[in-house]
């Protein structure tokens, strides 16, 4: 990898191909070639208004931060999302930069923020725990590297950076004597933090004693942050107990540390990262932070295994975009990455501005949640009836894409969440994840907002009643004639897991059925152009597409017609066992259900299922019109490969060369495999490609589940069995 002229690839927004060349710093992962993706960044808006209104916005600002940074800090209750923070932070310091007079330091931009709180003793760090400047894009990172180059004045080509996530917890600090645990503080002010030694002293992977090899006094810093797997458990027992849903697994951090009962805070199964040295007294001399971090490691405490140390901006930029692009493949949250200088005495030359040391600075990932108005709920009708509530948004670009609407559920969860049409809301929309709202921005309620009810009638035109079972979570629409529910059942036959018809989408359904063109499915294969020639936005090419589309579908294998029936119970496994088993649509009818329970896989609920659904006069008139419009019902996909791998499971992580990932996927069921999500001691092995998933990874290294390369997977389809050694 060469020096690239970075700033060029900036001014053409396309950061392409570099590489960040990792070496590990404690036994962990392999290098990782990086991708070629690329991320929006964000930029601050600077207002340019009158000088009066200028220090009127200013004091503005800094009394809404003094407000936020206590809801955040001491009630752990904020009320905007922290990109909404950031941004006020901006604005201000962007008019104290044009009016440095007006700087003070007891402004919000000059101070760490956060208050001891009068509930836990106080606590005085010896030295001040500092916050971070942060870099909002490339350009950021980019100038802030200049300015240590010309701090550093003739050594700084000799810089040397390590790259560390930024996990998106809150920092405490830990303080052993003579080996022992004795303190644990939170960062409070930076100058004064909260005593939490007995709520820190529940948490594991805080180690609580160093073996003889101690420093007489050692204070260390790191960031306690929650699990996602324990965030999950602790929201799905609020959710079960009718109890408001925490927002993130950072506040809920933050809530579960500061708790007065210790055991409750053991019981939320927090966890720590270390990554800095505070205060010591008889421990080795460091000339810099990975030796420092080792040294800790040795100690027992836990260091983050995605820790780089690398010697260029180009790598430092690399990384950066890798783990904005695979964030979600962590256990844990983080909200950017940690840049820092790793020579301790350079360090010392740069120094610290009063917030923040000017060797370090965290570039922060564009917002996953942001703040938008509620504009209403609205309930859908499902193609079982089921009538779920969902959110219609003011759209809001979140996480990567425009959100407008966000489904609720079920009713449980709109009164769990409290949100009403009128609110602001908090959207949060992680990755590859389904856009959620997370709760309302209580502070900007209007006076008097009535909170939303579950609506007692079905919105179809039928307007049947809305009915909830004793004892289930669904609200459901019972009428079987509602049309909403017929139109739900056709959208979902010509679905992609389904008939798999290409043009037919939810407007061109509702458009057909409100003209009375199709009452159910097998109506599709009744369409004539001419019938279509009257929908809206339809010309003549899309009702050719349309009709061709339609046509093709009549060859669709038999699983497939299985699935688009949406009999209850049945899904794809079910519907490969029986069309492996009967072969024909007319096989499966004609089996009794106890013939159908027989089957591989399948149980007398699916069957009892299958058997109802054949009974009824209406389905079984609509399969023999699907038959006489030609629709095939025999039509069995058989492998005549060699069932090398039944019984096992292979999972695939990251790029292969010569496979999709679909493909790779099809190539192990082809042969009687299964290719699951997720590794486990019972997976037979990790075929692992370019840019695989951290955890997946992580996990087959700690059960021992041998590591395939592409020629090993290769090997392992055509003979069933691994290489003679599995390189790891
Ligand atoms: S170093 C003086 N490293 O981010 C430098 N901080 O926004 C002290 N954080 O207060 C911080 N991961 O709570 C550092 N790998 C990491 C971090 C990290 C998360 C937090 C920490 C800090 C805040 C600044």
């Amino acid at each position: 990898m060469g020096t690239r002229p970075i700033r060029r690839q900036l001014a053409s927004a396309q950061i392409v191909e570099i590489a960040f060349e990792a070496r590990p710093l404690l036994p962990s992962l392999a290098a990782q070639r990086l991708g070629t993706e690329n991320q929006p960044v964000i930029l601050g808006d600077v207002s340019t208004s009158e000088v009066s209104t200028q220090r009127q916005r200013l004091d503005i600002l800094r009394s809404e931060l003094r407000r936020h940074n206590d809801l955040y800090y001491l009630d752990s209750t904020p009320e905007i999302a922290d990109a909404d923070y950031d941004a006020l932070v901006r604005e201000a310091a962007a008019i104290e930069g044009a009016h440095p007079d007006w700087i003070t330091p007891d402004s919000p931009t000059q101070k760490v923020s956060g208050t001891a709180s009068a509930t836990f003793s106080a606590v005085a760090h010896r030295a001040p725990m500092m916050s971070l400047d942060n870099a909002m894009d490339l350009n950021e990172l980019q100038a802030w590297g200049d300015r240590v180059a010309r701090g550093l004045g003739l050594f700084g080509s000799d810089a040397r950076y390590v790259c560390e996530l930024k996990i998106d917890g809150l920092a405490i600090s830990l303080r052993y004597e003579n080996g022992y645990f004795v303190q644990a503080a939170t960062r409070g002010d930076g100058k004064v933090g909260e005593d939490v030694t007995a709520n820190v002293a529940t948490i594991d992977t805080v180690p609580k004693s160093l073996g003889p090899h101690a420093p007489s006094v050692l204070e260390v810093r790191g960031e306690i942050y929650m699990p996602l797997a324990a965030f999950d458990e602790l929201n799905k027992r609020q959710s079960a107990s009718g109890n408001r849903l925490y927002v993130n697994p950072r506040n809920s951090a933050a809530g579960s540390l500061r708790q007065k009962d210790a055991t409750i805070t053991g019981s939320r199964q927090l966890a720590m990262w270390s990554y800095q040295l505070g205060e010591t007294v008889g421990a080795p001399e460091f000339a810099d932070h990975l030796e420092t971090l080792t040294w800790l490691s040795s100690l027992g405490f836990p260091i983050n295994p995605e820790i780089r140390p690398l010697t260029d901006l180009a790598s430092v930029f690399a990384y950066c975009q890798h783990w904005q692009n695979h964030r979600h493949e962590l256990e844990y949250e983080i909200d950017g990455v940690v840049v820092k200088l790793d020579q301790l005495a350079m360090r010392e030359q740069l120094g610290v501005t009063s917030k923040a040391p000017k060797w370090a600075i965290a570039f922060k990932f564009p917002p996953e949640e942001k703040t938008t108005k509620l504009n209403d709920i609205l309930v859908s009708i499902g193609r079982t009836g089921r009538a779920t509530p969902f959110a219609v948004l003011e759209p809001v670009f979140v996480g990567g894409s425009t959100v407008g609407m966000s489904t609720l559920h079920n009713q449980d969860q709109v009164r769990i969440k409290d949100v009403r049409p009128g609110d602001t809301v908090i959207v949060r929309k992680a990755g590859d994840v389904i856009p959620e709202v997370v709760g309302p921005v209580l502070s900007e309620r209007p006076a008097g907002l009535p909170e939303w009810h579950f609506p007692t009638i079905c919105p179809c035109p039928v307007a049947s009643t809305l009915v909830r079972m004793e004892g289930e979570a669904d609200t459901r629409c019972v009428e079987s004639t509602c049309p909403f529910q017929r139109d739900a059942r056709i959208i979902y036959f010509g679905s992609r897991g389904a008939m798999d018809i290409e043009f037919l989408g939810e407007q061109t359904v509702y458009q057909l059925s409100e003209k009375g063109l199709i009452n159910d499915a097998a109506d599709l294969y009744s369409l004539t152009a001419d019938m279509l020639s009257g929908l809206e936005k339809y010309g003549e090419i899309s009702i050719m597409n349309l009709l061709t589309a339609i046509e093709a579908s009549k060859q669709r294998p038999l699983v497939k017609l299985m699935v688009a029936l949406g009999i209850k119970h049945l899904g794809p496994a079910a519907a490969e066992s029986f069309a492996d088993t009967f072969g024909s649509l007319d096989a499966v009818m004609a089996a009794p259900a106890e013939a159908l329970a027989g089957v591989d896989g399948i149980g007398m609920v699916i069957a009892e299922s299958v058997s109802r659904w054949f009974a009824q006069d209406v389905n079984r008139d609509m399969v023999e019109r699907l038959r006489s419009a030609g629709v095939r019902f025999d039509v069995v996909e058989r492998s005549n490969l060699a069932p090398t791998l039944l019984g096992k499971a292979v999972v695939v992580t990251g790029s292969l060369e010569g496979f999709s990932r679909e493909g790779a996927e099809e190539a192990i069921k082809a042969r009687g495999g299964k290719s699951p999500g997720s590794v486990s001691k019972k997976t037979t092995a990790v075929v692992v490609g370019n840019e695989p998933g951290a955890s997946k990874l992580t996990k087959a290294q700690d059960l021992g589940v041998p590591i395939l390369d592409e020629a090993g997977f290769v090997h392992l389809l055509e003979t069933g069995a691994l290489p003679e050694i599995a390189p790891q």
